[in-house]
């Protein structure tokens, strides 16, 4: 038997790892609880990144990426570019279990969300479409984006039977071009599991994501050894000392990870980043790692502090 444990990115994972933590406590698999954990982000319609309610494109559609992936039978299921269902992390799941591909975009992931059941809704609150408006008549480069403008929910969780399930879920970039697929839906980028060594999700800038498959590299360092805080903290450095990133002030690239025997690791670029936290002793909890990236901040290695 082992320790479940459940950790996901940013302040808005915290209702998400408890979710999770409760699917686990109760003797739930990973893939259940990385659903249900997901979905809390993607449901609330304060989560101004994720499902409904988060940021349109600059057609004012909310597009939405998500993916899962099972370590237990390296199963995986992603949807990009879905327009009209709340819980893109589902679909997705839905994708793995009942579809002979692994990932459906666009106007077909719809068509199958639809042909399974998801209801089709608009997922533009009043209040984005406001913001979308306010961004039309000050259009300018900079808020095309943004550092604040991706937050992808990512969340690794392991069971009390020693499976591990990666999941993430994601509206992207803001007001990004009509199509646009960031790092969220696709494996060894925004996320990676294998049950042999632990899992990892990835969120901020997917288009610089996606060029590094860290995720993937993640959980090959740990396999090669590595801890798993030692491992987030080699794909930062991995991305941000390449030739392409190299001087890059504003790099928004962040990670996840959760090695077989419970062990967690995060790495970040960001001054600051939240992430959290579930385990049957402590509960959920909320953390917070320092930028780990010496290109960015030299004196700063990351340090791990509640
Ligand atoms: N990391 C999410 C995105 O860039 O779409």
């Amino acid at each position: 038997m082992s320790k479940p444990v459940a950790i996901a990115t940013w302040r808005f994972g915290l209702p998400g790892v408890k979710e999770a933590g409760e699917a686990l406590g109760a003797g739930g698999s990973a893939l259940d609880a990385v659903e249900r954990g997901i979905r809390t982000a993607e449901l609330d319609p304060e989560v101004a990144s994720v499902g409904y309610g988060g940021y349109p494109n600059a057609a004012g559609v909310v597009q939405t990426d998500a993916a899962i992936h099972d370590g237990r039978t390296h199963g995986f299921g992603a949807v990009a570019a879905l327009e009209g269902v709340r819980t893109p992390i589902s679909v997705a799941r839905r994708v793995m279990e009942r579809c002979p591909h692994s990932m459906l975009a666009g106007a077909g992931a719809r068509e199958f969300a639809q042909a399974q059941g998801f209801a089709l809704e608009e997922l533009l609150t009043e209040g984005m479409r406001r913001n979308y408006e306010e961004w039309l008549r000050n259009r300018d480069l900079e808020r095309t984006g943004g550092i604040a403008s991706h937050d992808t929910i990512g969340l690794v969780a392991l069971d009390a039977h020693g499976d591990l399930c990666s999941g993430c879920s994601t509206s992207g970039l803001r007001y990004k071009s009509p199509g646009r697929v960031g790092d969220s839906p696709l494996s060894g980028c925004g996320l990676y599991c294998d049950n042999a060594v632990g899992g990892a999700a990835a969120t901020g800038n997917g288009d610089d994501i996606l060029r590094f498959a860290p995720c993937a590299l993640i959980v090959e360092f740990m396999r090669s050894g590595a801890h798993t805080q030692e491992a987030c903290r080699m794909a930062v450095e991995r991305i941000m000392t390449n030739v392409s990133m190299r001087g890059k002030k504003e790099a928004d690239i962040n990670f996840i990870a959760l090695r077989k025997d419970g062990e967690v690791g995060v790495a970040a670029t960001r001054a600051e980043f939240h992430f959290a936290v579930w385990t049957p002793e402590t509960g959920a909890q909320l953390h917070v790692i320092q930028r780990a990236c010496p290109e960015q901040e030299p004196e700063s290695e990351g340090a791990l502090r509640t």
